[in-house]
């Protein structure tokens, strides 16, 4: 069983420690471990082309036309049965490293459109996807903050195993810890939470969430939006429902049928896809008019994006 551990801080820094006492943790319970820190990689950022999920559909191959080493990244995160991540909180949520690698997953990595590209190409005689994408894989999220600004990057942590829909174990948050290792319970902390990932790695398909309950009774988030007719959206699972104050604390209520489309279930990931294929369709027809010709044309022609002065 492998467990790959993922630092996005710097070079010997508080999140490359944790994440390797995590991997410590790890070992003890039988893991074969290995450990990356992204800046010893070179990844670009997702420019948007779709270009992965169009030959997801055509040719049952997820490519990207950037050549760089994510490529490589994505192997070691495929063949690794748990990864854990130690991210610094930069502006209360995740580093800008971290969301790229989270847009470079894209729609070619989220498993409803894997699971219709195999469909397809079990239909067609054509190739399927990499069965990798679609195995069982636990994640666990360690974010570590120099103060309390904080607020966000449970979410992004969460919104990141939502994708390929990875089994989250643990999702922490270590705040106030320039000075981690002055500490000893942050790191033992930390090591627990290579423990229990492991753990949950050697039987993930009965693997339990282990970190503190949050307020979404589904995904354990404490990130809510408020909308004007006072129903709250979970931020990360994307359930509607109400806040309602017990005693003193709160509690978000929901009718059962929102499960049905939580945006971390296989029925929601269908919903949202075919609610985006008919946007999509709609968009695309709308393109071909002499109308969109004309309203693009009026923005491309007003103004052209000034740019640096290349040798
Ligand atoms: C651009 C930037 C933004 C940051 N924003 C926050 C923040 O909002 N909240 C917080 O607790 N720490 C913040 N920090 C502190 C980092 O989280 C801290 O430097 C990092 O965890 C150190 O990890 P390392 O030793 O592994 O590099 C920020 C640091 C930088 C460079």
């Amino acid at each position: 069983m492998k467990i790959l551990g993922i630092s996005a801080g710097t070079r010997n820094g508080s999140n490359d420690a944790m994440c390797k006492e995590a991997l410590m943790g790890a070992q003890e319970a039988g893991a074969e471990i290995e450990f990356i820190n992204l800046s010893d990689l070179h990844i670009e950022h997702c420019t948007g082309c779709v270009a992965c999920v169009n030959a997801l559909f055509s040719k049952g191959k997820k490519m990207c036309v950037l050549k760089d080493d994510f490529g490589w990244l994505q192997e070691k995160m495929l063949d690794a049965d748990g990864i854990v991540f130690a991210v610094p909180i930069f502006e209360k949520g995740t580093p800008g490293i971290f969301h790229t690698i989270m847009d470079r997953f894209g729609p070619s990595a989220d498993c409803g459109n894997l699971t219709v590209a195999t469909q397809i190409a079990a239909q067609t005689g054509g190739t399927p996807p990499d069965p990798r994408w679609l195995k069982d894989k636990v994640v666990s999220y360690m974010s570590i903050g120099g103060s309390d600004w904080m607020t966000r990057t449970q979410c992004d942590c969460g919104i990141q195993a939502m994708t390929p829909l990875w089994k989250v174990i643990d999702n922490e948050v270590f705040s106030w810890s320039l000075g981690i290792l002055e500490d000893d319970e942050k790191p033992a902390r930390a090591h627990q939470i290579g423990v229990n990932l492991a753990n949950a790695a050697k039987d993930i398909a009965n693997a339990q969430y282990q970190g503190e309950p949050g307020l979404c009774p589904h995904c354990h988030s404490r990130e809510f939006y408020f909308y004007p007719d006072n129903t709250v959206e979970c931020c990360l699972c994307g359930i509607r429902g109400k806040m309602v104050v017990d005693g003193d604390g709160y509690r978000f209520e929901f009718a059962p049928e929102q499960l049905q489309h939580a945006h971390d279930t296989m029925p929601g990931k269908f919903i949202h896809a075919d609610d985006i294929n008919r946007n999509n369709g709609h968009a695309n027809e709308f393109r071909k008019t002499d109308t969109f010709k004309q309203k693009q044309k009026k923005y491309v022609e007003f103004i052209q994006g000034s740019k640096p002065p290349r040798a």
